[in-house]
Parts: structure tokens; sequence; C-alpha cells
């Protein structure tokens, strides 16, 4: 078994803006349960709460040589996740903000020195543990700099003699792309600074300078990984990514049943499974209720959760959303995110108030009553590298409907009419036609064949993604990793 350093600017339940936060949340301990020996390392934002999760401050400060810069400190506070111990990075003037990358849409002009800064005491502190990690797994830009480094400062560094670095892509969207200046900061040596590394366009790219560093790439559905070496999906690193394809592999992310169950689910009033289906209605009752819609059991009702961001296919749904409200149903939408959709959804909720409705921010609990309360869950995502919500959709028998995207693909079967198969309901075409037509026949399914759509419901409840299995997939390459840094 092996020593891990994971590190993630997002981890649940500390900070968390998306799924990056529940994978960190749920994946170290799914490790840990293999018999890994994994630290978690994650900032101290000003939103985590030291008293609440009983953060033990750390003796001594860590120095960090921020290049230029000179020598920053960081302090570092230790907690638990169950058996995972994590430890977050302390820096008032880094992470002593509202926002975990931005505040009020946008984005902190420091990003590039906070997590440099982040990633170098993540290094610095293996040292103070005395953690001799054999991988270092890094998640998305916000970390990719540190396969850059174990390459270069920490090249001959004895501490990290027999680490190699693993680096997991939640999105391909967000590289880090920053000015060249930063090299200064970095300090790795400008002899990095070109078109094979760390350079794109006279800027840095930190996605591309992991990919080229990284002895191991994953992202996170198997789907996605074939997507992003093409240039509809690939951000314009598809060709490095098809260069690099050899240590490229996708493994789809799991769920923590433990908090998305609707058995056990402490957010709705009545719990049920897959024997006691009936109760679920207890749910879409409470939740109509909740939204000021009318209590009606016959009209089938469509959630939506997630961030109102371009990838989530918003403009597809403003597109359709009047058209869809001339069907005999019911939507609801929890989001938050880009300005104009925010508006223009709780406009039509204030116009037909009496089929939609919406709430516009963040809430973790009104996400389950959602899930455990609606009949059909809407996900017509451009991209979607893994996804969550539609697989715990599934959890709560409440059948997807999604684009046939990434790991929405990987995840949903799509519903055979002639032999009632399928968990879900797809289409394929980025158009608001496609999502149109999709949500009427799932609305058909729902009123005309309700035995295919129970039968539907059951199997999906049935379905598991579960952390053991993505572990395991994990280790197999963490394996790798070990006997490729063995040879060389
Ligand atoms: P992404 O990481 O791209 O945002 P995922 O589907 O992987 O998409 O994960 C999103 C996570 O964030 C899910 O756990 C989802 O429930 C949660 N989430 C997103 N927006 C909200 C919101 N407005 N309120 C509550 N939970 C949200
Ligand atoms: C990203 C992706 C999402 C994925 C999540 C966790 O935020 O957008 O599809 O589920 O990371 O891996």
């Amino acid at each position: 078994m092996f020593n891990i350093l994971f590190a993630a600017a997002e981890v649940e339940p500390y900070a968390k803006t998306g799924g990056l936060a529940d994978v960190a949340g749920a994946l170290p301990k799914a490790l840990k349960a293999l018999g890994h020996d994994v630290r978690v390392v994650m900032p101290r934002y000003w939103g985590v709460d030291r008293e609440r999760y009983k953060l033990t401050l750390m003796e001594g400060a860590l120095g960090v040589e921020m290049g230029i810069m000179g020598t920053q400190w960081a302090g570092v506070y230790e907690g638990r996740m169950g058996e995972v111990p994590v430890y977050f990075i302390e820096h008032e003037g880094y992470f002593g903000r509202k926002g975990l990358y931005d505040e009020g849409g946008f984005s902190y002009i420091d990003n590039d020195n906070r997590f440099i800064f982040f990633a170098k005491a993540v290094m610095q502190l293996a040292k103070k543990l005395r953690f001799h990690p054999h991988v270092v797994h890094a998640n998305d830009w916000h970390t990719a700099t540190l396969p850059i480094l174990l390459n270069t400062t920490y090249a001959f560094d004895s501490d990290f003699a027999h680490a190699g670095a693993m680096l997991t892509i939640h999105n391909m969207q967000h590289q880090g792309k920053f000015y060249e200046g930063a090299m200064n900061v970095l300090d790795v040596g400008w002899s990095h600074f070109n078109a094979d590394e760390l350079e794109e366009f006279g800027g840095i790219n930190w996605l591309k300078g992991g990919i080229v560093h990284a002895d191991v790439i994953t992202t996170v559905s198997p789907k996605y990984a074939r997507e992003i070496q093409t240039s509809e999906y690939g951000w314009g690193l598809e060709g490095l990514l098809q260069r690099y394809s050899y240590k490229l592999h996708g493994i789809l992310n799991g769920v923590d049943y433990t908090q998305w169950n609707p058995a056990v689910d402490k957010h709705i009033a009545t719990p049920y499974d897959i024997d006691t289906l009936e109760a679920k209605a207890a749910s879409k009752k409470a939740l109509q209720e909740e939204f000021g819609l009318s209590v009606r059991a016959d009209v089938p009702l469509i959630g939506m959760v997630g961030r109102l961001a371009h990838q989530k296919g918003i403009e597809l749904l403003a597109q359709s959303l009047h058209g869809l409200l001339h069907m005999e149903v019911q939507i609801v939408v929890l989001g938050a995110g880009e300005t104009w959709a925010e508006h223009f959804l709780s406009d039509v909720a204030a116009r037909f108030g009496d089929k939609f409705r919406c709430y516009i921010g963040y809430r973790d609990d009104l996400a389950h009553r959602i899930e455990a309360g609606s009949d059909m869950f809407l996900m017509p995502s451009l991209f979607e590298p893994c996804g969550l919500n539609q697989i715990y959709s599934l959890r709560y028998g409440t059948l997807p409907i999604v684009r046939a995207t990434g790991g929405l693909d990987d995840t949903v079967e799509n519903y055979n009419p002639a032999t009632g198969e399928g968990n879900g309901f797809k289409f394929w075409d980025a158009s608001w036609q496609a999502l149109t037509g999709t949500v009427a026949w799932a609305i058909d399914t729902y009123v005309n064949h309700p035995d295919h759509f129970t039968a539907m419901q059951k199997r999906a409840m049935a379905a598991r993604f579960d952390w053991h299995k993505a572990a395991l997939e994990y280790t197999a390459l963490y394996e790798r990793i070990v006997a490729h840094r063995h040879h060389t």
C-alpha cells in the first residue's frame, strides 16, 4: 500500500463550489479503506470554521520559497475526515477571503500566486511531516504545478525519492492560464517556459505543464477521456492530450451513498427505497409545497440543480423553457451562476409561478429534497466530465434526462420503448429542439407508460457507482506510477 499526498482546492465538507469537492471528500476515504496512507491538503479559506471542524494548529510555520517574492510563511491546521488526516494551509493574505477563486463574478487577480503558494506549501508540509509520498495526487489547474515542482525543484530531494505524480482533470475548461511573469514566482527555471511544457501563446498554462509532467493523467469518466482528445472538448489542449494518450485514463467518479440515499437522507421527511417507492410521492408533495407549486401527483415534476454556467447547457434551457412550460409539467431549478441566467429564471418564475419555480443560491438541503421530490432530473450539459447529480438522481429513482456527453453518457442508459429497458432519457444534439423533444418524450413515458417508468425507476435505484470500485482503479494506476519511478 502507498503513501498518497492528495491536494485539492476544495474538499467537502469544508469548502465546495462543485463536484471537485465531492470527489476530494470521498475518494481519500475509499483509498484509506483499501489500506493506503492518504493525507489530504487544502487551503484554509476564511469560511473554513476552525471550531466547528475542531482544527488544531500545528506547531511551527512552513517556509515557502516564492521566487522573486522571497520567503513567505504558511500556518498549518490539522483536522480529520473520518480516518483521513486533512491539513489546511493558512495564509491570511492569500486565503482569508470569502471566495475560493473569485468574488462577485471576478476572479482574484493573484490566483497564480495564491495557488503557487499552496502547491509549494503542500510539498513543504510533506517534508515537515516526514511523510514520504509514493504518489503526489493533484487535481485540476489549482494544483497542476505539483507534478512540475516534483520534476524540477524537488527532483533531487531525497524526501521525494520514490514519488511520482498523478494529475486528475475534473474540467478541461479551466486551465490556469497566467501572465509569464508568474514563472519568476514558480521559480523552476525559465528553460521550462517552452511550447512543449509550460508556455502557451506567450503565457503560462499550468494544466498544460501538469499534463506534460505527470506520470499518469486521469479524468473522471472514460468517455470524457476520449472526448478531450478532440477539438470540440479539448479547449486547445487536444493535440497535447493525443500525444500523451498513453498515460491518460478515465475513471468514473463514485457517489457517497452515506449522503445521497433516500432511505437515510436526513433532509427529507419521508424516507423511501426500492421496495417502498410509493413513499416517494410524499417527497414530491413536500417539494411542491416548499416551492409553492400546485400540489398535484399526476403532473410530472422535473428538477434541476447545478451551477448556472455555459457548461451546464443553460442557454439551451433558456431557449426551450417557454416551450416546455406549454406542456403539462412542473419544473424547479436550484442554482447560482451567470447573472443573466439568474435574472432570466427569476423572471420566468415570476410570470409562470404555477408551473416554474427557482431558488437562486447554494443550498445543500434543498438539493437533496429536489432529488427526492422530482420525477425526472434535467442535465442538458454541453460537456460534462463526470457529473454527479445524474448519479444521485438514479439513486433517488428520479430519472435523468441528459445530453449524451462525458460522464452523462457513461452513467445513463437510454430508455428503449420497445423493451422498456434503460434508466433515463438521452439526447445528442446540443440544440433546444433536441432538449424539448426529449423532455416531451420523458413526459409521455411518465403519463402513458407508467409501468415502464416505474420499472426504470427501480432499475435506476438498484445501480451503484461506489467509490470502492473507483479506488481500486486509482490503486492500479498508482502501482504503475510506482513501478515507473522505480525504473527511472
Ligand atoms: P460541477 O462540478 O461541474 O459543478 P457536478 O455534477 O460534478 O458538477 O457536481 C456538482 C455538485 O455541486 C453536486 O454535489 C451538486 O449537488 C452541487 N451543487 C451545485 N450547485 C448547487 C446549488 N446551487 N445548491 C446546492 N448544491 C449545488
Ligand atoms: C467537474 C466537472 C464535473 C465532475 C466534477 C467532479 O467540476 O464539471 O462533471 O463531476 O468535476 O469530478
